[in-house]
Formats: C-alpha cells, structure tokens, sequence
C-alpha cells in the first residue's frame, strides 16, 4: 500500500488541500451532490470561470481556482453514468483519476482530495469504482514522487467501507 493514499471522512469542501476534484458534468456549469456544495462553498467566481471552458468531455478534466474553498484549485472532471458497465464505464473512470493526477502535477499540486466520483447520481457501484479509483491512484503514485498525499474523502460509511475492503486488499 502507498502510505500516500489516505481515506477521510466528511465534505470536501472543508479540506485544505491544494487541490479538490469535483464530480461534475460535461456543462461543467454546476449541478447537485458535490458539485453543488463546491460550487456554493467557492462562490459564484467559480461558475464566472466554468462559463468560458465550453464544458469537458466524460473522462477528461479541468482545472480552476478554488476562490473561496481553502483549496487553491477545483478540479473538475465529469465522470461515467453507470449504463451496467459495458458501455466503458470503467475506462472513462479511470481516465477521470489519471486526467486530474496530470492536472495536479503540472500545476505544482502536492496535495489532492478526491470524492467518490460517479457514485451518487450516476449510479456507480461502489464497489467498482473504489477498486478502480485505488488502481489509478497508486499506478499513478509508482511514476510520481512530487504528490505527497491523495486523500480519498468519503461522504458516508458505505463509501468509507468500500474503500477500505478495496485497501485492505493484498496487492
Ligand atoms: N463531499 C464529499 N463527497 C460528497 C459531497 C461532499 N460535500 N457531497 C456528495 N458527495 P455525486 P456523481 C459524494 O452525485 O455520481 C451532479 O449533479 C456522494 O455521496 O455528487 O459523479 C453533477 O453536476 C457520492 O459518493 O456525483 C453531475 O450532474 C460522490 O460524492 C452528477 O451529479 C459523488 O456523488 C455527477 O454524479
């Protein structure tokens, strides 16, 4: 296990780390769940500087500042809808994970906070998703030595419990 990775609980909205990542969509112009409450915790600065980016493709990422959140960047990356995971649901999510680790690194990022993306409204089984979330993180983390941690912020007990069964899990 990288001693890297770390999971938390609560709102991410609260955590002064340099960087948050936000499950968005592909309007990249808000939405509910987290994307919601980092958007009412940045303030309307963040949608001003949404507006102009022309939305994200799913998989991909984008990068603002975080204005009022004690984060310094919102990554913004919108995730898959789960369709019954043959429509490459677990490729675009993972893409999600690697797209805002690059953003991170090349913005002199050294800390990094993740919710579980695609596991509210867009259905992901949590299971899946923390499996593949840990996969990305720690491939990431082999070939990277300027990320000191990547903290995984769960919002509720089932989530905290799927990442640890996925932790726990000989390598
Ligand atoms: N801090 C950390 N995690 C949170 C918070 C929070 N404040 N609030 C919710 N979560 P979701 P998705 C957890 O639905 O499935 C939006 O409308 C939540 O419990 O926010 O990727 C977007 O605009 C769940 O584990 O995102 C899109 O339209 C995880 O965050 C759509 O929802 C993701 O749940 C994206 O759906």
């Amino acid at each position: 296990m990288d001693d890297r990775i770390e999971l938390l609980k609560g709102d991410i909205t609260k955590h002064e780390v340099d960087a948050i990542v936000n499950a968005a969509n592909r309007t990249l112009l808000g939405g509910g769940g987290v994307d919601g409450a980092i958007h009412r915790a940045a303030g309307p600065k963040l949608l001003e500087e949404c507006r102009p980016l022309g939305g994200c493709p799913t998989g991909d990422a984008r990068i603002t500042m975080g204005y009022d959140l004690p984060a310094k960047y919102v990554i913004h990356t919108p995730g898959p809808v789960w369709r019954g995971g043959s429509s490459g649901e677990a490729q675009l999510l993972a893409s999600c994970y690697k797209r805002s680790l690059e953003l991170a690194v090349s913005h002199d990022c050294r800390t990094i906070a993740f919710p579980a993306i695609s596991c509210g409204v867009y259905g992901y089984p949590l299971d899946e998703a923390a499996t593949i979330a840990v996969r990305e993180i720690k491939a990431f983390l082999e070939g990277d030595r300027q990320l000191e941690k990547v903290y995984l912020v769960c919002f509720g007990d089932e989530t905290f419990r799927a990442y640890e069964r996925t932790l726990g899990k000989k390598e």
